[in-house]
Parts: C-alpha cells; structure tokens; sequence
C-alpha cells in the first residue's frame, strides 16, 4: 500500500519535471530559436579580436580613427559602415569599427557575422579603451562641421593631424548628406571601393548558395543550372505610403544613388515630376500597372528571362499574388510582347529556405538575390533600392552593373 503510494507521487513528480522541461523547451524556442545562439556571436567577437591583434602586431605607428556610427535599419547601417571604413582608408587611419546594431531588439552584434570586407585590416572598438584609452595624449574628440558639398574634403583634412587616435563626436555621413545630390561627388571613388573591399559574411553568401538550386534560379554570374531572372524590389507597408505622402507634400526627389544621372535616366516613364504629387506617388508608391509596363519593357528586351524573385517588406502578399497571376498569364503575356509565353517561375523573399536561427542574415540575403539578379527594378525612394544599386554597379563580382538592366519605377 505504501509503496504503491510512493510510486505514484515518484511519478507525478516525473510528469511535473517532464511538463516543465516541455515548457522550457517550447518558450526557449519561441524567444531564441529564430537567431543564433549568443555563443555563436561571443565567438565571432572572440575572432575579431584575435585577428586584430595579429593585424596590429605588424603595424609600425598605427593611427586609429573612430567615426560615430547613426544610422539604424539594416541597409542604411550598412552603407555608413562601408563610408565610414571608405572614409578611414583614405585618410590612412586604422578603421575601429563598431557592432552592428539590431535597434529593435536592442542587441550589439558582431559586424562580422554581416559584413566582412571593413572587418579586415581593421579594428573593433571593443578594443578602443586598449588602443585609445580615454583621456590619454594621444586621443582627440573633434566634431566635423562643413556644407553638404565639402563634408568629405573636411572630414580627410580634419583627420590628417598628428594623435594617435581620433573620434569623431557627430555623425557626418548623415541621411540628410546621403539623399542629398552632394553625396554624388564621391561616388567614384566609393564605387571603386566597393569593389575592393565590399563582401557578406559566409552566414549570408551560405543561404544564397542554398536558394539558388532550391528556388531553380541562376545568379547572373553562374553557368549552373536555373532560370535567369528579374529581382523586383516591392514595398508595401504603411509607413512607406506616409512617408510618399510627406516626400509629395516636401516635393522630394529620389534618393541617394538612384540620383546618379545615369540611374535617373533608367526611370520607366513618365518622369518624375517633383512639383506634382501624382507623379511622386506616381514613383514612390508605384501602382501595380506601373510595375508590370516595367516587367514588361525587360520581358520585351531580354525574351529569355522567364522568372522573377520579389523582395519585399512582408506586406506585399495580396499585390505577390495579384502580380503572379498576371505574369502566369499566357494572354496576356501574348499580348504584352513576351515572345516565349508567360513567365515560368515566380519566387519571393518569403520563400528563401532558412533554418531558424539564420533569420538575422535573411536581410543581407535579399539585397544580394537582387544584385546577382541579370535585371533589376526598384523603388528611386528607397534607400534599400539605392543600397543595391551601389552594390551591382560596384560590389565585388563587377557584373550586372549596366544601367540598362536596372529600372526605376
Ligand atoms: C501630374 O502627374 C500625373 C501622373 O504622372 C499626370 O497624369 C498629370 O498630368 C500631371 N499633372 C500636371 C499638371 O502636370
């Protein structure tokens, strides 16, 4: 009798402790099963510092800059890192650069887990109190103060001093300069950059390669199997239809790159119109028929791309769909021009194949789907747009960088 009772409270308790262990399980992945797992990222951390240790032992009067890192989101970060060690080089200073910043979770994450060009030959700055001790002779806090159109001639002679170390207190490659038509001057030489030093992390170059044969796509550069294809960039959320309202109000003009005179010209008519706030709506919150005329237009020109890849924001599902219907559609396709009938494969951002703690690279995987597609179509409001037009024009491969396979909406 006792020992009856004995076994039945052994096994509530097991029950219990199984329960619990179920709950852990479940809670645990739900809170960190779609990011990897911190050990991860602590040994990334571990490895920059390692290497630049090792890059500073063969440096004879290293002179280090630290420039103040502002932006936030993804492809905008990006880009300021990549000016910013740009912006380092050129001045012969040892870049310190600084973690990737994940705003909304709140979270400091190693910048080589993204981007791995301005890790190289560099610094991170969980090094900097080593390095520049705060406080010391050999460190100077400046603010660079200049016009648009000299920030960067400013920024080189105001890094050309004798310290150490130099930190530079206020952001300088704003958006405001980065939207501006003065970012213009130093394209050239940014481009050429790029081209150097732009490279992904292998966490995001590995999904790539993945999608590829899972998506039965070709990248523009590949003689593998798969269809070529159009990448379109297609945004849809709310915030992106306010802020169209205030660039109609402001009467402002595309973007950053998409300014370049060469890009602008890639615009599917009719132009933009700035004075007129259909017309920016009109670019900036393009309609459905406006993106299928620029599908069209590229379908026309290049007979043998029969696929497209959407990226988008997640809440493009409904125009996806009404999008794929019309591609799939073979009248249509007759009666648009499409020599070789209507478009075979229809892919999007959603359908990248990822385990889930790879969701931090998924970002990093988009913009590169679309700079190795062989045509291009975007958004001239969008900084992403701009991003990725910087990156076919200059980016590593230096192919499917021609003007003529890019359009603006
Ligand atoms: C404004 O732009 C729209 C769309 O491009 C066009 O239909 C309209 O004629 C334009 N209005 C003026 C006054 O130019």
């Amino acid at each position: 009798m006792k020992a009856a009772r004995w076994i039945d409270r052994f096994r509530s308790r097991i029950l219990f402790v199984v329960a619990l262990l179920a709950v852990y399980l479940i809670i645990s992945r739900f809170s960190f099963g779609s990011q990897p797992p911190y050990s991860f990222y602590l040994e990334l951390k571990h490895a920059e510092e390692d290497a630049a240790r090792k890059f500073l032992e063969s440096q004879k009067n290293p002179k280090f800059v630290l420039l103040r890192q502002n932006q936030a989101g993804f492809d905008n970060q990006a880009q300021e890192i990549l000016l910013h060690h740009h912006l380092a080089l050129q001045s012969s200073r040892i870049y310190i650069y600084q973690p990737f910043d994940w705003r909304a979770r709140k979270q400091q994450l190693p910048l080589s887990a993204f981007l791995l060009g301005p890790t190289q030959h560099s610094v991170p700055s969980s090094l900097v109190e080593e390095l520049c001790p705060r406080g010391s002779d050999d460190v100077v806090n400046i603010k660079i103060d200049s016009s648009q159109t000299d920030i960067w001639k400013t920024a080189l002679s105001a890094l050309n001093r004798k310290e150490k170390c130099i930190v530079v207190d206020n952001p300088i490659l704003d958006s405001k300069y980065l939207s501006s038509s003065a970012a213009q001057i130093i394209w050239t030489p940014f481009q050429k950059y790029l081209s150097r030093y732009f490279q992904w992390s292998s966490q995001i170059l590995d999904i790539v390669e993945r999608t590829y044969p899972f998506l039965n796509l070709r990248s523009h550069f590949s003689s593998l199997d798969g269809e070529r294809y159009m990448a379109l960039h297609l945004q849809r959320s709310v915030t992106l239809f306010d802020r169209c309202t205030t660039a109609a109000k402001g009467k402002t003009g595309f973007t950053n790159w998409a300014k370049l005179p060469s890009i602008l010209s890639t615009t599917l008519p009719p132009y933009l119109d700035t004075e007129n706030a259909t017309s920016v709506m009109d670019h900036c919150y393009p309609p459905l028929s406006r993106i299928m005329e620029a599908i069209d237009y590229h379908a026309r020109r290049k007979p043998y791309i029969r696929a497209i890849h959407i990226i988008h924001d997640g809440a493009a599902s409904t125009d996806i769909w009404k999008l794929e219907t019309a591609l799939k559609n073979e009248e249509r396709a007759k009666r648009a021009g499409w020599v070789n009938g209507p478009m075979k494969i229809i892919t999007h951002s959603g359908l990248v194949p990822y385990q889930p703690d790879e969701k931090d690279f998924l970002a990093g995987v988009d913009i590169e789907m679309a700079r190795r597609a062989e045509v291009f179509i975007g958004n001239g409001y969008s900084s992403l747009t701009s991003y990725i037009i910087a990156l076919r024009l200059g980016g590593d491969f230096v192919v499917g960088g021609v003007p003529e396979d890019m359009s603006l909406l």
